[in-house]
């Protein structure tokens, strides 16, 4: 057993198209997963179908997220959702500062430092998304990028905080893009990643902390990647739409448990 378990969580984007679409998607996932708990799992799901997506996991070991959140925990914010809502939906995770929010949306670090302190204050998981892109890896400022949105984040939690955050290394031009980061430069980021947390929150917490990859994983390129030392799981956009592949996803992060 690795020191880190792995974590698996697909994340279906504004997908599929139906709540009996979703729920078939998340039977399938249970159906699979079984009580089997060598691998964490976890589903980030379209806000509308939390409630459908966390009756059909009720007695399953997968957990629910969100894939979004407001800071605030009520009032005037038309169209947003606050982590206590998420709760009682039955969310365990959320997913925050996703590269389609922060470019797509124009989230930031700022931002994402909000909804990451309101989450946990509420007992949420979150899982906080980073990545550079293409530009910025080409123009060699991967580090920098990375180091920037780690301070930014993260900024003000104490270290038995940063024990409950998982992180998520994605590179943009990664994601959906048939693009996977080679295992060596998914690798050498991750690393970078936990020096970094060695350096802000102590050597114990960066090596609890798990980071996961995202950017294309698919069934054939998840064994290879969740081997690497410092890649604790997956974040798993498109594959995860269908449930066999999302399967055989988490089936390649058991066995890379097992080597690990
Ligand atoms: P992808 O998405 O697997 O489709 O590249 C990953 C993500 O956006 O989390």
């Amino acid at each position: 057993m690795p020191a880190r378990k792995l974590f698996v969580a697909g994340n279906w984007k504004m997908n599929p198209a139906n709540v009996e679409a979703a729920r078939a998607l998340a039977a399938g996932v249970r159906d699979g997963v079984g009580t089997s708990a060598e691998v964490e799992v976890a589903l980030g799901c379209p806000a509308v179908y939390l409630s459908a997506v966390s009756e059909v996991l009720s007695d399953s070991p997968i957990g629910l997220g969100g894939q979004n959140m407001y800071w605030a925990k009520d009032g005037a914010y038309t169209g947003e959702i606050s982590a206590s809502m998420l709760l009682d939906q039955g969310c365990t995770h959320v997913i925050l500062g996703h590269s389609e929010r922060r470019h797509g949306m124009g989230e930031t670090d700022e931002q994402v430092n909000k909804k990451l302190k309101a989450a946990l204050e509420a007992g949420l998981y979150p899982i906080v998304c980073l990545g550079e892109t293409l530009e910025e890896r080409e123009s060699d400022r991967t580090e920098a990028v990375v180091a920037a949105q780690l301070q930014g984040s993260l900024a003000g939690l104490t270290p038995e905080e940063m024990n409950k955050v998982v992180l998520a290394y994605e590179p943009v031009w990664a994601i959906g893009t048939g693009k996977t980061a080679s295992p060596e430069q998914a690798q050498a980021v991750h690393a970078f990643i936990r020096k970094k947390l060695g350096e802000a929150f102590g050597e114990k917490t960066a090596g609890l902390v798990k980071i996961q990859y995202g950017g294309s994983v698919k069934p054939d390129n998840a064994l290879e990647l969740l081997s690497c030392p410092d890649i604790d799981g997956a974040l798993v956009g498109g594959a995860c739409l269908k449930a066999a592949d999302f399967l055989a996803i988490i089936e390649a992060g058991k066995k890379a448990s097992a080597s690990k």
